[in-house]
């Protein structure tokens, strides 16, 4: 059954240089995207920067610079590494297009026109590099309790969103849509924070102070505040609010890191729901890559830049990583000896040898043909099942974003092939009267082998392409790069990718050498 899927990723702060943080989301979203597209859903996937507020407006001052040349220049960082990493988005927004801020000031219109938004002076201490107002009972001795720099003292007039007013109606829907916050520990945090009152949200900063952002289209004297801006492009991008009830939103599903809970389940739920729009389906909050106990990122200086692992481990194996070694919701370590465990155990042992022992047998007796099968075994069957039970159960752990479970259950049925040849044992057979087996064996481990690279190829598409090409699946060993299996597009999508038997007998193979060459280390 295909449906329509439209996921998101935060759109990440313009003067951050990309890190494994940001790469983490960017890459789940694409591997997500990917499988969609395999599934045959209407698939869409969103990306982008969020530009303005003060720490961007700080950092062009320092340059000597306007903000939007700074934004211009900074935001290639971020289209390089996608690039890099072989993203495939279909859509990347800039907070500072025409398209965004005419969807922004047309919510603010209409939240004013609705009485959702009043003037009142305030007074609070302010967390700059955050850009978020704190109550002395938050602040940790004079410092931000969520980044630790110092918060300023702040008294000035300013424009507040009527949250306060959707508490109930929030905790009604959190409770009555378990889907809604995942994982569940999250969501009873949410639950948790809505026990305290909800206070109105402050949705402007004076244009004295802050410059660059979006101005109130009721009082240019104020610019809006950067999360009432940012959180907007989930929808400015698909144009929702011309077609409310059309093909892309709501989302189906906004990828975040744990640290952004309370702006998308709180700010963002309550701001939709002001403005009369529906919810996304799913919110759902990663945790963190961890070094040590700490959190990897720009502030705390430890950001192992992707790009650079990229150009020693390849996209492939880096990407394999990040999906595998996550289980989605919870932290997880980082470090590079375990990203070389995976590669040498998983992607060169496991993968690749398979793959080269099949090559090299069908090779060697079957005139480098996919041999017609000759008669079932019970053992032969085995693996049958095992493939269709491996695709069933990855359809579904994809579904339900448990992708490291998801890649586990291919990666057994890669494993459960390799013990297959060893007790089938082809090279003993072939010397015997009649070869009993030797062309079922090949063929049925081809076809696994088939199975597994498109049920790998959303998370690895060149090296799984490359698979395919050898196999002689497809003409182009690069051929999934750019999208992956997509319906629609012509040539090499097809609805039973994921069904047994798509390798025809007699198809040529195109063996090469190691797919995943073992890192070796001293
Ligand atoms: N601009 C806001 C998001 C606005 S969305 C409407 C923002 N940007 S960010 O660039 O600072 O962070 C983006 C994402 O990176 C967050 O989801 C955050 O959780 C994630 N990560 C930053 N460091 C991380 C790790 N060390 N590990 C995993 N993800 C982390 O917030």
């Amino acid at each position: 059954m295909s449906a329509s899927f439209y996921v998101t990723t935060p759109i990440y702060y313009v003067n951050d240089e990309p890190h494994i943080g940001h790469a983490y989301t960017t890459v789940l979203a694409d591997t997500l995207a990917r499988f969609h597209r395999l599934f045959g859903d209407s698939t869409r996937f969103l990306t982008g920067t969020d530009e303005h507020g003060q720490k961007v407006q700080q950092a062009a001052e320092k340059r000597g610079i306007e903000p939007q040349q700074h934004c211009d220049e900074m935001v290639e960082r971020f289209r390089a590494a996608w690039r890099r990493l072989e993203i495939s988005q279909d859509d990347f927004i800039r907070t500072t297009e025409e398209r965004h801020q005419r969807v922004v000031r047309r919510i603010l219109t209409d939240l004013h026109a609705k009485g959702e938004i009043y003037t009142q002076r305030y007074e609070g201490l302010y967390c700059v590099p955050d850009e978020r107002f704190w109550t002395p009972k938050d602040v940790v001795e004079g410092k931000c309790p969520l980044c630790g720099r110092e918060v300023t003292s702040i008294s000035e007039e300013n424009y507040f969103f009527r949250m306060g007013n959707y508490q109930e109606w929030l905790i009604e829907h959190i409770s009555s849509h378990p889907e809604f916050i995942q994982p569940e520990s999250r969501r009873n945090e949410v639950l948790g924070f809505l026990k305290k009152p909800l206070g109105d949200l402050c949705i402007s900063r004076p244009a004295s102070r802050l410059r660059w952002g979006i101005p109130l289209p009721f009082d240019p004297g104020f610019v809006t505040y950067v999360w009432f801006d940012a959180l907007i492009n989930y929808l400015s991008a698909v144009d929702g609010l011309q077609s409310p009830g059309g093909p892309w939103w709501p989302a189906t599903l906004h990828l975040i890191g744990k640290d952004i809970l309370t702006t998308h389940s709180v700010y963002w739920s309550t701001m939709l729901r002001a403005a009369g729009l529906p919810l996304p389906r799913t919110i759902l909050a990663h945790g963190w890559w961890l070094v040590g106990e700490t959190k990897m990122g720009k502030s705390l200086g430890n950001a192992v830049k992707p790009l650079d692992l990229l150009e020693v481990y390849g996209a492939d194996a880096f990407r394999y990583f990040l999906m595998r070694d996550m289980v989605v919701g919870q932290d997880s370590e980082w470090s590079e000896e375990a990203l070389i465990g995976r590669i040498n155990a998983d992607l060169a042992n496991d993968l690749g040898n398979c793959l080269n022992r099949v090559e090299r047998m069908i090779q060697n007796y079957a005139g480098a043909k996919v041999p017609a099968v000759s008669g079932m075994e019970p053992v032969d069957q085995e693996i049958v099942v095992l493939a269709e039970t491996a695709v069933r159960t990855a359809v579904t752990a994809v579904r339900e974003v448990r992708l490291h479970q998801a890649i586990e259950e291919t990666f057994q049925l890669v494993r459960a092939v390799n013990k297959y040849l060893e007790v089938k044992a082809p090279w003993k057979a072939v010397k015997q009267e009649g070869q009993p087996g030797v062309a079922t064996t090949l063929a049925v481990s081809a076809e696994a082998l088939r199975l597994a690279a498109v049920l790998l190829s959303p998370v690895m598409p060149r090296k799984c392409g490359e698979v395919l090409h050898r196999l002689g699946v497809l003409d182009q060993p690069d051929a999934l790069v750019t999208r992956g299996f997509e319906a629609g597009t012509g040539g090499i999508w097809t609805d039973d990718l994921l069904r047994w038997g798509g390798l025809p007998p007699g198809t040529p193979l195109r063996p090469a050498g190691p797919l995943f060459p073992r890192i070796e280390t001293t």
